[in-house]
């Protein structure tokens, strides 16, 4: 019998993506699997039912006839992931289903025991690792791509200035000076828009090497005077470092923060709280009318004025906190997930079966639960 795939609605307040699009379905093509999917579940991000129908996926009338027939159920948000209303689904989850989605699961522990509680064998997409192999299943660079994009887009709205320079019979506007803090995935999109807005940009991120990718987007690399020792883990990721570097980090920071128009804040450490770069006292050199957005929000934010979700003002400054700016641009954030999430399903599906093999590092890692059980270490250590 073939793997049939099931796509819900999202139910999360707010939310507007969708775990798959219509130009998606095709990947699993050659798997043989079928997708069922609950009527009107793309709409918001610009997705009819008509679209998927050609793609030959049958839409149910219902959310429960998907889970009834579905043996993977496919969520941006999952339970962990959706604390107001993911909790429904538990009544309509089956023992041995298996589903796919976003979840928190280094920080929603309760949602994996409750997930192992029911039988549900739950993959993590933020637990994916961030290797050759796996990049085509990276969902949360997708959508860091998207934040990092959509980040510089509300600097440009709020900023009561320009960002190109403009020579015209009114004299001449000078262009806005852009520094992005961290220049991973969401940096470097913040860059690339900033630069295409024909801002001065300039990028600073622990990790020297990335200086070279700062650079060839026409950024300036700052570089702080510091040492910064080995501030690379071997996954590719920025190390946690000591208070005294964070200090002196700060200390030197101010410097730079003080010529800036508008800063985009991206830095992150994996599963850690976003480290504080930006002080009050750094905020008060800014010049009013300056903008902050600090898209590392979502995990406390960068700045210490931050607060999530919301626009503080201090001394003329605004510190903007967004949370989920993937949502605010659907279309593209589901066709990009969709595409993650679509290859790695293909992936898990072997001579047309499921087939969850805890040998393989991508399974190993993106495993929460399974059989009953929470499987994944951390998870597992976390849960004590
Ligand atoms: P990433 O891991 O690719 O990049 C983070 C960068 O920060 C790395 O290059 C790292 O070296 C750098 N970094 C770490 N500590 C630093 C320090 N002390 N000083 C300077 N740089 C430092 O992460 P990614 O995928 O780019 O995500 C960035 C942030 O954006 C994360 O906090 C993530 O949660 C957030 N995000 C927010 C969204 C929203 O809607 N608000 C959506 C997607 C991502």
């Amino acid at each position: 019998m073939a793997i049939v795939v099931g796509v819900v609605a999202e139910t999360s307040p707010g939310e507007r993506r969708v775990a798959m699009a219509p130009g998606a379905v095709s990947v699993l093509n050659k798997t043989g699997a079928e997708f069922i999917m609950e009527s009107g579940a793309g709409l918001r991000a610009g997705f009819p039912d008509s679209e998927y129908v050609e793609k030959g996926v049958r839409i149910a009338a219902g959310r429960e006839e998907v889970f009834r027939s579905a043996e993977v159920i496919l969520q941006v948000r999952g339970l962990g992931a959706n604390p107001q209303t993911g909790g429904a689904d538990l009544a309509l989850f089956r023992s041995g289903q298996t589903a796919i989605g976003f979840g928190e699961p280094l920080t929603a522990l309760e949602a994996a025991r409750r997930l192992a509680g029911g039988g549900v064998n739950f993959l993590a997409m933020e637990l994916m690792p961030r290797i050759t192999r796996a990049q085509s299943m990276d969902a949360l660079s997708s959508m860091a791509t998207i934040a990092g994009y959509k980040a510089v887009l509300i600097a440009a709205d709020s900023l009561p200035r320009m960002f190109p320079m403009l020579m015209t019979a009114a004299g001449t506007v000078t262009p806005a000076r852009v520094l992005v803090i961290g220049a991973g995935v969401a940096g470097l999109q913040a860059i690339a828009t900033a630069k295409r807005l024909g801002a001065v940009v300039s990028g600073y991120d622990i990790r020297t090497a990335v200086k070279e990718q700062v650079e060839s987007l026409g950024a300036r690399f700052v570089v702080l005077e510091m040492e910064s020792g080995a501030a690379e883990d071997k996954g590719g990721y920025a190390k946690a470092m000591g208070e005294e570097f964070y200090r002196r980090q700060r200390e030197l920071m101010g410097g730079v923060l003080a010529q800036q128009n508008v800063v985009i804040a991206t830095a992150a450490v994996p599963g850690k709280k976003a480290p504080i770069l930006i002080t009050g006292e750094m905020v008060a050199r800014m010049a009013p009318g300056s903008v902050i957005v600090d898209i590392a929000a979502e995990r406390g934010g960068n700045c210490e004025l931050t607060r999530p979700g919301q626009t503080v003002e201090s001394g003329g400054v605004a510190i903007i906190g967004p949370l989920n700016l993937p949502s605010t641009i659907p279309y593209h954030a589901s066709q990009m997930y969709a595409r993650n999430i679509a290859t790695f399903l293909k992936y898990l599906i072997k001579d047309g079966k499921l087939n969850l093999d805890r040998e393989d590092e991508i399974v190993r890692e993106t495993l929460v639960t399974y059989a009953g059980e929470v499987v994944h270490p951390k998870v597992r250590e976390l849960l004590g």
